[in-house]
């Protein structure tokens, strides 16, 4: 009789037993089931929450973030990014709603690149490059952790050695946290036994409103230089100041008030999907990137990083064909990506900050993305 209360007690602190392994819960995240994979695996959704208001959702699946609700001026919440009511949705969608992205962040230009003189070659994707990898497609092993003011869930995954055409097998642990500042912090770490390329990023669509179009939002990027792309978004080498072009964001700028110009490079990305060369580098500590600003609920999300750049892409190839959270569909330009990163096809720009990872090294960068209201 006392086991059996004993265990329900304990059930019910843990959350649900899953396949012989309980899906742990911890001070201030809650554990529940969010579905099973096509190939019969239960994912869960881990929900972290502080006392000032801010609370977060993140699936084990390709270690999404599944929703993150923050007060606006007058404290009403709202779920400020993309997504899907489903762990369905995320399994088949293709546009990274939400997703951990790796093993590379962003293009690889035709799908190769060399270490030491070997070449390796990866799926082409996207074109005839790669763009991302798979990381936002596997099952993490999860952990939640921490105490009441910093509700903590750790990731874990180990990408192969040869998976996806990368060297090394590469074990990578992220961590995401919520600080009692309304920041929702991630720390990603990773080591590998066989050198190795590695960018991790998170690839939410923020859209502060909740609804409508980004085009009204205000953006500031601490950067003077952007990286130019070619037809295929691949970088062509170039640091290109920004002053005098529309990817002048040094003073706040709403998104849409340049995005239809006769620009080259808008052309390319059919809008803004672009990487900008942070002026700060590559940092020990997180450093301002990005303000954003939403004037109609007054939200405010400033995104700090270690990383040297910035991928800012507006939904350009958003086209109203995904149905969403609530069946919403998702129209062109409905929400802005913060990708943190280094730059996009870096293993092929020896040029670029390195991006190559050696056996006995630790990657590790933070991203915060702190939310407020004003
Ligand atoms: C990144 C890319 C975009 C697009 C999205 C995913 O932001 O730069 O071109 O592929 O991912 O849809």
């Amino acid at each position: 009789m006392r086991v059996a209360t004993c265990m329900l007690l304990l059930m019910g602190l843990t959350g649900s037993l899953v396949e012989g392994r309980a899906a742990k819960s911890s001070p201030g995240v809650k554990t529940s089931v969010f579905g099973k994979t096509q190939d019969g695996r239960e994912a869960h959704l881990y929900t972290l929450s502080n006392k000032s208001g801010l609370e977060v959702a993140i699936t084990d699946f390709g270690g999404t973030v599944v929703s993150i609700k923050v007060p606006d001026r007058n404290g009403k919440l709202d779920d400020v990014i993309l997504g899907y009511d489903s762990l369905e949705g995320y399994e088949s969608g293709t546009a990274y709603l939400g997703a951990t992205v790796g093993r590379y962040g962003n293009r690889i230009g035709g799908a190769k690149f060399s270490l030491d003189g070997k070449e390796f070659t990866l799926p082409k994707n996207d074109g005839a490059n790669h763009l991302h990898g798979g990381f936002n497609k596997v099952l993490w092993d999860a952990r939640p952790g921490a105490g009441q003011d910093t509700p903590t869930l750790h990731l874990h995954y180990l990408s192969k050695d040869g998976e996806d055409g990368y060297p090394g097998n590469l074990s990578v642990d992220v961590a995401f946290s919520l600080t009692r500042a309304n920041e929702l912090k991630i720390e990603y770490s990773a080591t590998t036994d066989k050198k190795t390329v590695v960018n991790l990023t998170n690839h939410c669509y923020f859209n502060l409103a909740g609804s409508g179009t980004i085009l009204n939002n205000k953006l500031t990027l601490l950067a003077s230089r952007f990286t130019p792309v070619d037809a295929g978004l691949i970088p062509t080498g170039e640091l290109r100041s920004v002053a005098g072009t529309p990817f002048d964001f040094r003073e706040p700028t709403s998104v849409g008030a340049r995005i239809e110009q006769d620009d080259e490079q808008l052309k390319l990305g059919k809008g803004y999907d672009h990487n900008w060369v942070l002026d700060a580098g590559v940092k020990a500590k997180p450093g301002l990137a990005a303000t954003l600003y939403e004037p109609t609920t007054g939200r405010v999300l400033e995104t700090l990083t270690t990383e040297p750049g910035i991928q800012v892409y507006t939904g350009n190839f958003l086209d109203g064909t995904i149905h969403g959270k609530g069946g919403q569909s998702y129209a062109r330009r409905s929400a802005i990506c913060l990708e943190t990163q280094h730059f996009p096809d870096s293993p092929n720009h020896p040029d670029f900050p390195s991006t190559t990872l050696e056996p006995g090294k630790k990657y590790h960068t933070v991203t915060i993305y702190k939310f407020s209201a004003r």
